[in-house]
């Protein structure tokens, strides 16, 4: 029987990194729900932001344009170490393998998103940035002596004694094992899947923060939730597919169903105002048109340029009808990013003792109330290796890693109907535009659901990622609740 220094729980770049970054000394075991490569990082188009090259000028510059995106509601300290901290980690990106796109003079390629007064964001195979990133990580895991991976397993619940987490317990084929070490870290990603329209995989239903809650950690910030502006429209629900910012930071511009331009009606940067606005803006246009969607045009740019630096969306709106070299791409906002979390401090640790959480699942403090675009694949890493480093520190006493198992009587419960009804809730009243009355008739159904499952515990996958959907639903509109004022992605027309 194996024992492990380290558990990470999620494959996204925060779990890959993070297990990379632990020393051969130690061993690691990564779990991830589906399989390794089932994450939001992997479907990241942007890119990454950061300085490539230290210069205390463009850090600050990049201090304060997160400073405005959040709303002055980022963590300083915090703030300063994801920047500071980023020419380290994209070089050790860089030599991993990451292969960003370069000009002809073999120079890294910067583009721009919304809320960047810069060209600061690195990207790869054009808008495939994730993929990139996670594509060259995942051989690097999958051969390091020391790491482990367990795929389909799922995270159901941690093991906490005398304050301190001491390991997870995991959902595995029919059995439930209680896996224990001395350091567990969360990367379990984003809450998408709670909403009916989201640009997160499904697997996204917010595990880490809910299991992190039921084990008494501190959860904020949790009514952040982030809109992305432009996800390709359709009038199916479910995952939805990306038009990246990065198009308007190339220069496309949005139109409303008449065919009119209107964000110099909402903010002085237009199309690359913050996110927060943009999806604010556009709900706005929505309703004042009577319209369900917008429209981004790019027509007016190069077509070449076009298809060889967005070869995903071209071919993706393609496969929908839509040529982007001719046609306008009918867009409207949807879930795209929880800005809160399970609260970490520097060192990554949570407010449990040997726990630790990176990525989308934590909130380190640097988004404030809106994160500002490609900040979060940087966060992964920054914060990642703050963890393994700390970690590595430490001397570990192994003799208390050790699995046991119980096997379980499964049921085969699917819970769509429980699941439809959370996301239509969500999506109607814990949306762009929230009122107190509409986020209290949230609360009390998504509260009626959360006791009924209490009462009735099943052991399958489905049970355990129901209940993780209504606690983070009901953690949200709590939030909500308590946040009276309109601010960044937290929006009151109350
Ligand atoms: C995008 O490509 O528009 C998304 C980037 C991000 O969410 O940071």
């Amino acid at each position: 029987m194996e024992k492990y220094d380290v558990i990470v729980v999620g494959s996204g770049l925060a779990g890959l990194y993070t297990a990379l970054n632990v020393t051969r000394r130690k061993k690691v075991l990564l779990i991830t729900k589906d399989k390794l490569n089932l994450s939001n990082s992997f479907l990241a188009q942007g890119g990454i932001a950061g300085e490539l090259f230290e210069s205390d000028e463009s850090y600050q510059k990049h201090i304060d344009d997160t400073l405005i995106a959040g709303s002055y509601l980022n963590d300083v300290d915090a703030l300063k170490v994801l920047v500071y901290e980023s020419s380290h980690n994209l070089n050790k990106l860089i030599n991993y393998g990451v292969n960003f796109d370069k000009d002809a003079n073999g120079n890294i390629l910067l583009t721009r998103e919304g809320g960047h007064s810069e060209r600061r964001i690195l990207h790869a195979g054009g808008d495939a940035t994730g993929k990139a990133i996670v594509d060259s990580l995942i051989p690097l895991v999958m051969h390091k002596a020391n790491i482990d991976i367990l795929e389909y397993s799922m995270v159901i619940d941690l093991i906490i004694q005398e304050d301190q987490c001491i390991g997870v317990k995991v959902l595995n084929d029919n059995k439930i094992k209680d896996i224990t070490a001395p350091f567990t870290v969360l990367c379990t990603g984003g809450i998408g899947d709670i909403y009916k329209n989201t640009t997160n995989p499904i697997v996204a239903k917010g595990d880490g923060i809910a299991i992190a809650h039921r084990a008494g950690a501190k959860i904020e910030n949790m009514e952040f939730i982030q809109f992305h502006p432009t996800a390709f429209f359709n009038k199916e629900t479910g995952p939805r597919f990306l038009i990246s910012e990065a198009m308007r930071g190339e220069g496309g511009t949005l139109l409303n169903v008449e065919g009119h331009r209107f964000m110099h009606k909402y903010h002085l940067l237009l199309e690359l105002a913050p996110r927060d606005i943009v999806s604010q803006s556009i709900y706005r246009e929505m309703y004042d048109t009577w319209s369900d969607h917008v429209y981004l045009d790019v027509r007016h740019l190069d077509p070449n340029f076009l298809q060889n630096r967005f070869p995903t969306i071209y071919n993706r709106c393609l496969e929908n009808g839509i040529d982007i070299t001719k046609d306008l791409i009918p867009v409207s906002p949807v879930e795209h990013f929880s800005c809160g979390g399970i609260v970490v401090d520097l060192k990554g640790e949570t407010t449990i003792k040997n726990l630790f959480a990176s990525g989308e699942c934590a909130d380190s403090g640097v988004h404030g109330a809106n994160r500002l675009a490609s900040n979060s694949l940087l966060e992964c890493t920054v914060w990642g290796r703050r963890i393994a480093k700390y970690i590595n520190e430490l001397d570990t006493v192994l003799d208390r890693s050790s699995i046991v198992e119980e096997e379980v009587t499964i049921s085969n419960y699917t819970y769509r109907d429980i699941r439809l009804q959370i996301k239509d809730i969500m999506e109607r009243y814990v949306g762009i535009v929230r009122t107190e009355k509409n986020l209290i008739s949230a609360k009390e159904v998504i509260s009626k659901i959360l006791n009924d499952l209490k009462k009735d515990r099943k052991s399958c996958m489905a049970y355990f990622e129901l209940l993780n959907m209504a606690t983070v639903s009901m953690i949200i509109i709590e939030s909500a609740l308590n946040r009276k004022e309109s601010v960044g992605c937290h929006y009151r027309i109350d």
